[in-house]
């Protein structure tokens, strides 16, 4: 069965959101999300968007944090565009009507919040749940767009490549619907993939249980160029409990002047860095592992004890509440918190319209790499570059409809050929041990501090789990969770590959075995052919 439309996004974050309703004023828009719509990293989102606002910002101040904190890998043309159009992007979220925090002194403007690496307040938000505020926006705006039809549980597992002019075009993807076990074609001009990181990865993340990855390993597959996607951004502060998994502890907290510190209330971020608890993520994920490594113990803390308590649970209630039913009163005690895989700074390679290598295939958010973070991500640059790259690439792939062929052609696609050597007995333990031991093993030896012989440790057992996960897919019919443990060990090994390949450190690649930054060899992107 061929379900086609002009566009299909895969993704429902902010990214493919504002690109569906853009696209939506010009053509058709299916939009699929293999779980519900609001399963996604954006909704997660606590810190805000950075965008030059304050009456003594300047897009040159936040450009030059952006490239300070990218090490010497930022792309300036990206920095630049992206940074630039902020202030617009902001606007057109406010005339939508997502609710940020205005500013106490001044009610007519947004309150700025601070993170680490920014010179300047730049962060706006809606409380410490601005992802929420967005995504709630988004999908209400998506679900009342008569040219979007909108696909819950609905999950990619491959794109459709034909030949065009010469060159090798997305035609649409094979899509699982979960619910009734069935693998459709959807067909469309443009394919856009907006399907978010792969935190999922690692052990231990901030990341919802879904980010494992899918368009960054959908489109190597398929022939796609992979970059930098050694740069793994662990955030430093995730909640440190038994009964929280994967809850954040934005770094706006740090930003209203909470201090890490150890177990004897110790601050310790000093004798890392100048700038201290707010120094760059990469720093800090850093000094914390360190710490953790020479006390031995299983967390530091985070303590913002000094703010007074009406402050702290109006501009954290997300955080005081679920702090606070897990047993800890954030304005009485310190937070215990451990770094945890947040970001994945590389992915896709794009160009500044979100174009991938293969004809009519783009990817928006943090699927792609525009070249904005290099080595490391300036803290809440990435909802504003979603938003900026979703409307450059919405705008950019308008020309498509006209040049493109109907979808209809499709109908003669093969039909998903998978399970095509027998029904072999399904057996859940192989997928779950696989998961769980490419987890453990990325955590453990392609983690915050690496080493050339963690890095083939890691190499050699990807090796044989993937190699088993691949010929588990080729004998069994495809569920979702297969289609994720496969993607997921996809990405294990771009991410170990590309880790191999740099021999040097720099931002969030660090290599005891080559501790020093080289920039007459390494100032540039690790670039891995798909396919
Ligand atoms: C945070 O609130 O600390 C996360 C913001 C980000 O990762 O940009």
């Amino acid at each position: 069965m061929l379900i086609k439309s002009d566009y299909l996004v895969i993704g429902t974050g902010v990214a493919g959101l504002s690109l569906a309703l853009k696209a939506a004023r010009w053509g058709t828009v299916n939009v699929i999300c293999k779980r519900l719509i609001d399963d996604t990293n954006t909704n997660l989102a606590q810190g805000g968007i950075a965008a030059v606002l304050g009456e003594d910002d300047q897009a040159e101040f936040h450009i030059r944090d952006t490239l300070e904190s990218g090490v010497g890998l930022c792309h300036p043309e990206t920095v630049k565009a992206v940074v630039e159009s902020g202030p617009a992007m902001v606007r057109e979220l406010v005339d939508m009507g997502v609710p940020f925090t205005a500013s106490v002194e001044h009610p007519d403007r947004p309150e700025l919040g601070r993170e680490g690496g920014h010179s300047h307040r730049r962060v706006i938000h809606a409380k410490d749940m601005t992802g929420q505020a967005l995504q709630k926006t988004l999908i209400e705006k998506a679900r009342a767009e008569a040219n979007i039809k909108i696909y819950e549980k609905f999950q990619a597992l491959d794109i459709l490549v034909g030949g065009e002019n010469g060159r090798r075009t997305a035609e649409g993807a094979y899509v699982l619907d979960i619910e009734r076990e069935k693998v459709l074609t959807f067909g469309a001009k443009v394919l856009v993939l907006a399907t978010g990181g792969s935190g999922k990865v690692y052990l231990y993340t901030t990341n919802p249980d879904g980010a494992s990855g899918d368009g960054l390993a959908m489109g190597f597959r398929a022939g796609a160029r992979a970059a930098n996607m050694e740069f793994i951004q662990f955030h430093p502060t995730c909640l440190f409990h038994p009964e929280a998994r994967n809850f954040l502890i934005s770094e706006a907290v740090r930003g209203e002047g909470a201090r890490l510190v150890d177990k004897s209330g110790v601050p310790f971020m000093k004798n890392y860095h100048p700038l201290g608890d707010l120094a760059f993520r990469d720093i800090v994920a850093r000094a914390i592992d360190a710490e953790m490594k020479k006390s031995g113990d299983e967390c530091v803390f985070l303590d913002i004890t000094h703010r007074r308590p009406d402050f702290i649970r109006d501009r954290f209630p997300n955080i005081y509440r679920t702090c606070l039913a897990l047993g800890i009163d954030i304005t009485q005690e310190p937070i215990p918190v451990v770094p945890a895989a947040h970001y994945q700074c590389g992915g896709l390679k794009v160009d500044l319209d979100g174009r991938t290598d293969i004809g009519a295939l783009y990817a928006v958010g943090e699927v792609a790499a525009t070249g904005l973070h290099g080595a490391n991500r300036l803290a809440s640059n990435s909802l504003l570059e979603a938003l900026v790259m979703a409307d450059r690439a919405a705008a950019a792939s308008r020309e498509l409809l006209a040049a493109r062929p109907d979808p209809a052609r499709l109908s003669a696609a093969p039909a998903w050929p998978s399970g095509r050597l027998g029904h072999a007995p399904r057996e859940a333990v192989v997928i779950a041990h696989s998961w769980d031991e490419i987890r453990r093993f990325m955590w453990n030896y392609v983690g915050i501090v690496r080493s050339d012989y963690r890095l083939k440790m890691a190499a050699d057992r990807l090796a044989l789990v993937k190699a088993e996960i691949e010929e588990f897919f080729e004998k069994h019919e495809v569920d979702a969770d297969l289609i994720e443990v496969r993607n997921i060990a996809q990405v294990a090994d771009i991410i170990i590959r590309s880790a191999r390949r740099r021999h040097e450190s720099r931002g969030l690649n660090y290599n005891l075995d080559w501790p020093e930054r080289d920039d007459r060899n390494f100032r540039q992107d690790t670039v891995l052919s798909g396919g």
